[in-house]
């Protein structure tokens, strides 16, 4: 596992922590910069220069950067270089940067036509090294899809950034991911800030992306009870949780897609679509979802419209495709949905189980012909289930 960034000037620190993120979001690329100290940041592709500044000023007090790029320019230039200026103090006249870091990474991009190769980690739960590894054993593929529940929660900096580090040891900055929030997620002191450190779309957690021939749209349930429910607060005071308007506003941005589909999902040489999302909201025997029948009614509506090939999920520490007859509601779905990860080496489909040391996850190869899926484990080796 290559974990290490390295300048490639000799100035003397270390600043980045861990190598970047080049997350997709919409049209762009987010490079996300985990950093050891308050810092400036840049990011240059092909001699363009983009900042992490807000109205014209540099941010420093931070340590972590978000830095879009069109996915068009960095796929065509296959490399970009990271600019750190490491600043102890923001102060009104003569701020004295230290001498900024460059750190040169390569770039491959998804093949622009023809099989797309992903692996699907979820419900990590602050681990890394051996969901890394599981990735790692598999190998050869294109893309990484990061499905939620990745920290144990948003309680500390170090949960938050086990997905910088997870993204950090798998891709090395050299290939693109995908996130997804999960409920845990949601949870804890830093649940508040988490768009500051995780891929978004002007900050909301849901939006779509493309790669290659691959269409894809990330949909975020939030938690997993209702808003009411002890575990977020008191009922008769309000507690923390208020996803209700949040799924709401999901229902109507997948109208939106539906009504600009040859600007989105059917645009030129897309050959397959997917939704992503932590919770199997098809699972109908939910607490959540016999709050909300008719809300996920809406979502599966519009996911048949669009027409998708599956709907793609962690959340259930199980690996699997989820039996058709799990959802009781109308439009029933003209999709599968498929479970992707599990903290044991051998699960059965919809059996779980947890076991230290072991983990689950999935490859998927996007064909002319479908999505094809296989469960590997940490030592790489295929589970049959047959
Ligand atoms: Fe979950």
């Amino acid at each position: 596992m290559d974990i290490t960034p390295s300048p490639i000037n000799a100035v003397g620190s270390v600043s980045l922590a861990c190598h970047p993120g080049v997350f997709l979001v919409e049209q762009d690329y987010e490079i996300i910069l985990l950093c050891g100290c308050p810092a400036m940041a840049s990011v240059v592709v092909d001699g363009r220069t983009f900042t992490d500044s807000i109205n014209g000023v540099m941010r420093s007090d931070t340590d972590v950067h978000k830095i879009k790029v069109p996915t068009s320019l960095l796929d065509k230039a296959k490399a970009y270089r990271v600019h750190i200026t490491p600043l102890a103090d923001h102060c009104n006249y003569y701020p004295k940067p230290s001498p900024t870091e460059a750190y040169e990474y390569d770039f491959t991009p998804v093949p622009a036509e023809g099989e797309v190769k992903a692996y699907v980690l979820a419900d990590t739960h602050g681990q890394v090294t051996v969901p890394a590894e599981t990735a790692l054993a598999h190998g050869n593929f294109d893309l990484l899809l990061l499905l939620g529940d990745i920290g144990d929660s948003a309680a500390t900096k170090e949960q938050v950034t086990t997905l910088h580090h997870l993204t950090s040891a798998i891709t090395g900055g050299r290939f693109p991911t995908v996130y997804v929030r999960g409920n845990h997620d949601t949870r804890g002191y830093m649940a508040e800030h988490l768009h500051e450190y995780i891929p978004t779309r002007s900050g909301a957690t849901y939006y779509t992306f493309r790669t290659g021939s691959v269409w894809g749209v990330v949909l975020d349930c939030g938690e997993d009870k209702p808003d009411t429910n002890i575990e977020y607060g008191l009922p008769e005071t309000g507690g923390v949780a208020d996803f209700l308007p949040f799924r709401n506003a999901q229902t109507d941005y997948l109208r939106s897609l539906v009504e600009n589909a040859d600007n989105t999902y059917k645009a030129e040489g897309i050959t397959r679509r997917i939704a992503l999302c932590h919770i199997n909201f098809t699972y109908t025997d939910r607490p959540f979802n016999d709050k909300n029948p008719t809300l996920y009614e809406k979502w599966i509506g519009w996911l048949n419209e669009i027409g998708i090939d599956m709907l793609i999920c962690g959340h259930e520490h199980r690996v699997g495709l989820q039996p058709d007859d799990y959802f009781h509601g109308n439009p029933t779905p003209q999709f599968g949905t498929l479970l992707t990860s599990a903290h044991c080496d051998h699960p059965k489909p919809m059996g779980g189980g947890h076991a230290s040391g072991e983990f689950t996850g999935t490859a998927l190869t996007f064909t002319e012909d479908g999505v094809k899926y296989v469960f590997t484990n940490h030592k790489g080796e295929e589970l049959d289930f047959s």
